[in-house]
């Protein structure tokens, strides 16, 4: 039995003991199943909440999770129909494949063909933690979790809570970032409830994560590994460890025309609903300009929003500004970024402005996003 949901499938839990049955129409957003919220604190672990969780994914259901990058969307990663489920309560084209996490070493094993010299490095001194690697895979991944691809990205988290239950659901989770698609990865479980409620079976709220982006991608399927999202774990961490590695072009390129060679990058994504404009130079520039664009855009009774950094927040006078953090701590401003970016949205903020970041190291993630955020929209002062 199928439903209509957007230009997907969504496709009845062959289970039993799952609420669907209300279900007539799924178009947008409409709620269609009871969503069990569990808060559960990565240092003191319910058990018996993970037990449930773990058996709600064996039966093909969804559980919503913290790891400690973004909260993940998950579902059994063998199972093509919890990955078609996946997809339709993300709201997310089916071409966009999911990382399946797992726990151990021996797990990898299973899913892809060969484990490369270089990943035994990388996972040696990167797993558990922020680092997902694309292998070609096996014949036990579904096509429909890896988006139609030959290959399988894999991350092994550190999260505690995202651990205990991979394990209690068989050790292979498919697991987008648990947003509707186009929108910031939630970091704290208020925006997994706003995007998911009704739409999956359980909500794990572990607070606000660590890190606050997405992992960094490597694929070492081809000659050179070549990073296809950065991430905490930065390129040089990488080259560190391997020698020679590359970085997409179209990561660096804005203007590249080319396909990215990881399909969900080719899709706007971390946006909020408002237009933003990320604001280049020299820093008491920066401030004046983006002061004087506000000052027009509110007299002309636009909501206007800011993001600022510690050091100049005081200095900003439009409807919404916000710090995301200090300049000399760059993970702050990770962790905090997709939050602010959703609560421009909550405050209905029209014409947003931000300061711009040093690209090396962990920044070179952070203008990732911001760019991707504003639509390249980027404005030299
Ligand atoms: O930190 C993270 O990676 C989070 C947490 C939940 O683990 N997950 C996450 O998943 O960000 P998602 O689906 O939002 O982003 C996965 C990205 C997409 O851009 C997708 O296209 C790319 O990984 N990807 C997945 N499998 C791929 C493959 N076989 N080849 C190339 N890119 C792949
Ligand atoms: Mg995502």
């Amino acid at each position: 039995m199928a439903y209509s949901y957007g230009n997907h499938e969504v496709y009845r839990y062959w289970s039993n003991g799952l609420k669907c049955d209300r279900v007539k129409r799924i178009s947008k957003k409409e709620i269609y199943m009871k969503t069990e919220i569990v808060k559960i604190d990565e240092e003191q672990i319910d058990q018996e909440a993970i037990a449930r969780a773990g058996e709600i994914l064996k039966r093909g259901g969804l559980v919503a999770f913290p790891t400690e990058t973004v909260y993940g969307l998950g579902g059994d990663a063998l199972n093509e129909n919890s990955s078609r489920l996946i997809y339709a309560a993300k709201g997310r084209p089916s071409d966009n494949p999911l990382i399946v996490h797992i726990t151990n070493m021996e797990a990898l094993k299973k899913i892809v063909t060969e484990i490369p010299p270089a990943a035994r490095k990388l996972a040696e001194r990167y797993w558990p933690g922020p680092l997902t690697m694309i292998f070609h895979k096996s014949s036990a991944v579904p096509l429909a979790t890896t988006g139609g691809l030959d290959t399988v990205a894999v991350r092994m988290p550190s999260h505690k809570t995202a651990r205990a239950m991979i394990d209690a659901a068989g050790g292979y989770i498919a697991a987008p970032s648990a947003n509707r698609s186009g929108r910031p990865s939630p970091t704290v479980a208020r925006y997994v409830i706003e995007d998911l409620d009704g739409l999956v079976d359980m909500i794990i709220d572990g607070g606000e994560v660590n890190i606050g982006l997405e992992s960094t991608i490597i694929d070492l399927t081809g000659e050179v590994p070549t990073i296809l999202r950065p991430g905490y774990v930065t390129q040089d961490m990488l080259t560190e460890t391997l020698g020679l590695v590359d970085v997409d072009r179209t990561i660096l390129d804005a203007n590249s025309h080319q396909a990215p060679k990881a399909p969900g990058m080719k899709y706007r994504h971390y946006a909020p609903k408002g237009n933003l404009s990320i604001v280049e130079g020299e820093p008491e520039r920066v401030v004046s300009y983006i002061n004087e664009r506000i000052s027009v855009l509110q007299k002309e009774g636009r909501k206007t929003g800011v993001i600022a950094t510690d050091e100049t927040v005081a200095r900003y006078h439009g409807d919404d500004i916000k710090s995301v953090g200090s300049r000399r701590d760059e993970e702050v401003i990770a962790r905090h970024l997709f939050r602010i970016l959703r609560e421009f949205d909550d405050d209905n903020v029209e014409v947003m402005f931000t300061e711009s970041f040093e690209t090396a190291g962990i920044g070179q993630a952070i203008m990732n996003r911001l760019l991707k955020a504003a639509g390249h929209q980027v404005i030299q002062v």
